[in-house]
This record gives C-alpha cells, structure tokens and sequence, in this order.
C-alpha cells in the first residue's frame, strides 16, 4: 500500500462517484442505463434523434399535446404532476427526458400566487424596448429565466414580438413597439439571457395576432410582401438572433387559413425560409384540426390533445399521418430541450431573490422611462428649493398599475390594489403594484409639505395642485390581454382632472402609466410630461429618481403618439359580429371546431407605425424614436461606407453640463423603384457620454434592413440605386444626412 495518494479502491469509488454524479439524471430517471443520447459532447439534433429511435408511438404523442386546462380542454389524471404553470407536458421518465413545465413569462413569471409564491415584477416588454439597449433586454430574459426556474419551470412563453400595428391591442404591454428591426433585435436579446439559464424560449404570437377582438375568429387579409416586411420580419430577426427554442402559432386566421395550421407561415416561412430548427406550439386552444395542422407544420397543441392526440396516433397507424412527419415533431421537441440544457440541467427549485430583482426591475426602469416634455427645465426638481409638492391621482398613494390576463404577475409584497375577496391576480382586472409614488416622492424630499389627493373630483384635486410649488399627476390607461382600448383618450375623465390641475398650477408634471400612446388635449398646458409605461415592481423608485434627477432620462418611445386616432390607418378597430363570440363553459369546442370569420385587412400593408404617419404625411404628437435628456446631444461627421455591410460612422457629443445615454438612431430611404415608405429604422446605438465628451459611433448595417421582400423569388432583394442614410436623436430630428449608391 503506497503511504502517499489514493488507494486503488478510493480512486474506484472516487471515479464512480464522479461518473454518477455527471450522468446522475439520465441513470436515475432510465434505470440505471447510460443512454448514447447522455453524451453532451454530441450535437442536440444527434441526441434528439438517438431518443427518437428508441420511443415507442405512444410516448412520441404524448410529447405532442399538453395534459389540459379547465375551460380550455378536458384534463389528464396525469396533470397531477403539472407545477401549476399554464402548460405541463409529461417527459419519457423511462428514457431520461423530463417533463416540460411551461410558464407565462411576459414581465415576470406568471401569476405564482396561485403556488403561494411570487416573482418580480419588471416593467412591461414595451417599456424594455423604450430602453433601446439590448444589455437590459439580455438582463431582463436572464432574471425571468432564474426566477422560472427558481420556481420549477423550464420553460417560458413569454417572448411577445407582435408589432404595434393597431395600438388600442389590450396586448401592446407585452410586445416591443412598432419597428421589426427594434423588436426583433430586443426579443432576440431577451430570448437569449433567458435560454442561457437553461430554459425553452418561446416567442409569440405568430404571427399577426395584432389586436384582442375576436381573436379566435378573425381573418387577417394581408400581402405577403407587407407581411415579410413588416410583422414577420421581427419574428425572422428574434428567431435569428437567439435561437429561440419555440415559436406560438396564434389564435387567429391569416388569409384564410388559421395561423397554426398555416403551411405559409410555419412551413414555408418559418421552417424552410428561416430555417428554424425549433418546434411550433399552439396558443392556448388554437388547434383546429389534426391532418392539415400537422402537414401545415404545427408540432404541438395546447393545453390538451383534442387532435394531437388519440386521434393523430391513429392516422399514424393507419397510415394517414405520416410517421416520419410525427417523428419530426418529436425531434424537434427534443433538440430544442438538449440545445437549452433542460435535460442536462434540470431546475431546481429555491427562493426567488427579491432584493436582486428590485435592482435589476429598478434599473431597466430607470432606462426605460421617457421623458416628453420639459419646458423651461421644468424638470429634474430641485429638492433644495421645493417646498410644497401636490401628489395627485388614482391609487398614487399606494402603486402603479400593471398588464394584466396571462402575463399578470404576483409581485413580493403582495398587490397594492386588487380585486376584494381573494389572494391571488384574476383575470381582466386592475391591478396596482406595490409601489407608491407618494412614498418615494416623500423620501426624495422629507422636509416639504407633500399632499395626495386621489383625483375623483377634478376640482378638489386642482385646489390641492394650486397651493402647492409642483403638481405631479399620475395618470394611467390600463390595458390586458382580453380586451382593447375603446379609444386612445385617458379613461375615468383623467383628461379633465389634468386640464384642472394644469390651470391651477403652471408647474404641472404628468407621468403616464400606459403601454400604447396617448392622446393629450392638454398637453400645451403641462411643463412636463414622462411616460413610465407599466413600470414594474419599483417603477415609483424609479420615476422619483427621474423627477428628482438622480437619474438622467435615456429612453426613446418605441411606438408613435399620434395627435388623434383619427389619423391611425383604421381610425376605429374592427370588433367581430356577436355571433363569434364563444364565452360560456362550452365555447372552447365551438373555438376548436372554428369559428365563423370575420375580416381585417391590413391595408396600410408595410406602413406599420411611423412608416404610415411619414408616408401619409401626418404630423405626430411625439414620434418614434423621440425622448428628451436632462442634457443636449449634437451629431457630426457621418460617412456611410458601402458594401455587403453598409458602414455608417459619425460622432455624437454631450453638449450640456451633466453625464447621460444617447439612442443614436440610423434609418435608410430606399431608391424609389423600391416603392416604400419615406424611411426605416437600420440600427441604433445606445452610446454614454460624460460631460462634454464626443465618440465615434459606428453601426454596420445588415443588408436585409435595406432590402424589400421579393414574392415572386421568395427573398429578400436589395434594389440597386441611391440610398439615404439619416442619423441623429428621433426618427423626426435626423440632422445628418448622406447618399450613397448600393448594388
Ligand atoms: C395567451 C398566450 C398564453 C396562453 C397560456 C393564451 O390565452 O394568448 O399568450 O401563453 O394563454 O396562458
């Protein structure tokens, strides 16, 4: 026996124990017998199709359907095991694959109350995409992820990358703006800090689902050139950004045939043209057939298994369902769970970390708050010099408000406001989160006389306002999946209550709590004005900081505020007949069997947000791109040098007295044999500034941004001819300007 080093038994059982440890879920789920497929050195799709071969029909349908939702589906004796999450898909135990456990996950995870727990609530998606900076989308995904698996998911359907096409969608507070390039660069950077926690990505609603009216029923009339450009192009870039794991076909129809059972849209787009090695899951109940769905490219239906089960295990037998086609969906199920490490790292669950998801809620809303208006340096206020503050509005006193249907969060600390009678969020109802702006403007500035009043009676409030130094009014327009906007005005005479207090008192601050633009009849009559969209669990902290100046505003408005809604593409929204509707306990079978269609046509086509108001030459309250700093920028010395790449360098200096980020932003005019709009986004770059500090900013333009979609080749072509690149601080104050000849 040696004196020194292990024994040959030690290092056996050293060796054993090592062995066991690295393959310790695949021997412990499979009976103790190492599999080929729990070689991680070997690539996903080797590993899914090692899997595949060894499982039996029935084990491959039952990784193509979810295991119900009441209301939704009938429901599986095997949902037991579900972690309350809105989707549980059993694994195949026997041979090491786990359960998929899937969560909503737009702002945070969904409703954990219901589980007795909670998660942080972020601002709203829109809000992120407000920040421009794709660092704070990358930490935004990577908090959801933690927190999902924290709370013993797997997999997130968050991911919302619908553009802003109709702003009165009830959903805009879980989509990234109007602009594809923005939302699909900012999804992309969301879907990959979450997929690098080791969870399956999701993005949704693919693809067109731009409003909440009769979803289920409506039938989108589009050009596939429009549609390339415009909605789907956000989609193409946040598939190509992260390899998002999954894709949600949506609810609704797109020239004529539904979105998940569309072989446009998820074969010939998405599978072949894409190449998204992914798999299609539907929205919850927006499976509508078994055969034309599977052929059409749909992998998996949610909640249940109206068709995705029995019956499509039969057409296998029979032989009316190719079974190379269902063990294609398998494969890509499989691939998309060892590419993200959900088998090799399967979640654990533990505490959520409050504390850290303050912070990181904080910052990203700090980044994303937008500052409208500032006359006269109105603001940041001067703690030092401020005696009296007036803080008005409703629930100001105690939260902000948040979205609300599938992506309603329980927040730590429980909600500020909600519903009597139960403990968790429901459904289509407000919502306010513990965050008080009265409190955090008190702790600013502890010595002054700082007031509430609610803001019922408009008058009372503006009696408040007119003895105070500031008046700061918190005005809000709720939104939820569900539901859209009647209108863009404020709701509950909130108009009237700021017109008041604004006559009142000259020194008058609006912070908006919305998520689509706003109209503003008084806005000439207000010194300031902030959007903070929903802002999250410390939005208050956050918007203080702004107001008191310990943060100086950076963020740019991702979506347009138009004067009116008179000057949208469809100035009034198009409802469904009664007769779609499908709301009693039965509905969810008439859905499933398809409802009868009524029609939308997007006949604006490309000219989706900014693209519209420039094109039809409509002036804009504020536009896209747009958001004031507490200190100035100028732009000098742009070049655009040409090639595969185009190269666009110019300087941006801070030209005022204190530190700050600047949005650059780059948009293109196309040569007019492209016939688009006046101009489009191709890049930006958030750059930070010192004091009178200058950089050189350099953005490289991908040629699919300059380019149009070509029906007839099926790809994207860039027309030869004279472009123009503009750069500066809103699509609307583009000082520099240069053009340049592309082939
Ligand atoms: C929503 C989806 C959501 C699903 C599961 C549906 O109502 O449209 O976005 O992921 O429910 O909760």
């Amino acid at each position: 026996m040696p004196l020194h080093g292990p024994s040959l038994l030690n290092r056996f059982f050293t060796l054993t124990m090592i062995l066991s440890m690295v393959l310790a879920p695949s021997w412990a789920q499979s009976g103790g017998k190492a599999h080929p497929w729990t070689n991680s050195s070997l690539s996903p799709d080797e590993r899914a199709s090692w899997v595949v071969k060894e499982m039996t029909l029935d084990e491959k349908v039952s990784l193509l359907h979810g295991t119900g939702m009441e209301g939704l589906s009938p429901m599986s004796p095997l949902a037991v095991k579900s972690n309350g999450g809105a989707g549980y898909v059993v694994g195949v135990p026997r041979l090491g694959i786990p359960a998929i456990q899937m969560s909503d996950a737009a702002y945070g995870v969904r409703s954990s109350g219901e589980n007795g727990r909670y998660s942080t609530a972020l601002p709203a998606d829109v809000a992120a995409a407000a920040s421009w900076d794709l660092d704070a989308a990358h930490e935004y995904g990577a908090l959801i992820g933690r927190e999902l698996r924290a709370q013993g998911y797997n997999m997130s359907l968050g991911g919302g990358t619908n553009l802003t096409r109709e702003p009165r969608n009830g959903r805009t507070f879980e989509y990234l703006g109007e602009d594809p390039i923005l939302a699909g660069k900012m999804v992309g950077s969301v879907m990959k800090g979450l997929q690098v926690q080791h969870v399956l990505g999701d993005i949704k609603h693919y693809a067109l689902n731009d409003q909440e009216s009769g979803r289920n029923a409506v039938n989108v009339n589009i050009d596939k050139r429009a549609a390339r450009e415009s909605d789907l192009l956000a989609f193409e870039i946040g598939l190509q950004e992260s390899d998002a794991a999954a894709v949600m076909c949506s609810y609704n129809r797109v020239d004529g045939d539904y979105a998940c059972e569309n072989k446009y849209l998820l074969t010939d787009v998405l599978k072949k043209d894409w190449n998204f090695k992914g798999f299609v899951l539907t929205d919850w109940g927006g499976a509508h057939s078994m055969a034309k769905a599977s052929a059409a490219g749909l992998d998996h239906e949610e909640p249940g298994w109206i068709f995705f089960g029995d019956d499509l295990k039969q057409a296998v037998e029979s032989g009316k369902v190719p079974a190379a086609e269902v063990d294609d969906h398998v494969h890509r199920i499989l691939r998309s769970m060892f590419a993200t490490g959900v088998v090799d790292d399967p979640p654990q669950k533990s505490v959520v970390d409050v504390v850290g998801g303050f912070e990181v809620a904080q910052k990203i809303a700090e980044q994303s708050t937008v500052l409208l208006k500032n006359d006269h340096g109105q603001l940041p206020l001067d703690a030092s010099k401020i005696h009296s503050i007036a803080v008005i509005g409703p629930h100001a006193d105690v939260g902000m408000i948040s979205g609300g249907g599938s992506a309603q969060v329980d927040p730590p600390g429980g909600n500020a406001i909600m519903p009597s009678g139960k403990g968790q969020t429901r459904w289509l109802e407000e919502i306010w989160f513990p965050t008080s702006p009265l409190k955090s403007i008190r702790a600013k500035i502890p010595a002054a006389n700082v007031q509430f009043d609610s803001g019922a009676d408009p008058a009372a409030a503006a009696a408040v306002a007119k003895n105070a130094d500031v008046a700061v009014v918190f005005a809000y327009q709720w939104e939820s999946e569900g539901m859209d906007l009647d209108s863009l005005s404020l709701p509950h005479h909130q108009d009237e209550l700021i017109a008041k207090v604004a006559a009142a008192n000259p020194h008058t601050v609006v912070v908006i709590e919305s998520c689509s633009p706003v109209t503003m009849p008084w806005v000439d009559q207000v010194s300031a004005v902030l959007e903070a969209w929903f802002a999250g669990s410390r939005g208050a902290e956050a918007v203080a900081n702004i107001i008191f100046g310990d943060v100086n505003p950076s963020a740019k408005l991702p979506i347009t505020f138009p004067k009116s809604e008179a000057d949208l593409p469809h100035p009034t929204i198009v409802k469904p007949p009664k007769a779609t509707t499908a709301a009693d306990s039965q509905g969810w079978k008439r859905i499933a069997a398809g409802l009868p269609a009524f029609q939308i046509t997007y006949d604006e086509g490309v000219k989706v947000g900014y693209k519209w108001y420039d094109a039809e030459k409509k002036p804009v309250l504020f536009p896209f791109g747009y958001g004031l700093s507490y200190t100035t920028y100028s732009y000098s010395n742009l070049k655009v040098t040409p090639g595969k790449n185009p190269r666009v360098t110019f300087t941006v200096t801070n030209t005022g007295d204190r530190a700050g980020a600047e949005v650059a932003e780059v948009y293109a005019s196309l040569p007019p044999g492209a016939a688009e709009p006046p101009k489009r986004l191709v890049g930006w770059s958030k750059v930070k500034l010192k004091a009178g500090e200058s950089k050189d900013v350099v953005v490289e333009v991908d040629p699919k941004y300059l380019s149009i979609f070509n029906v007839e080749q099926n790809g994207w072509q860039l027309i030869p001819g004279d472009y123009g690149f503009m750069v500066g601080g809103s699509s609307q104050d583009l000082p520099l300007k240069e053009s340049v000849n592309l082939k």
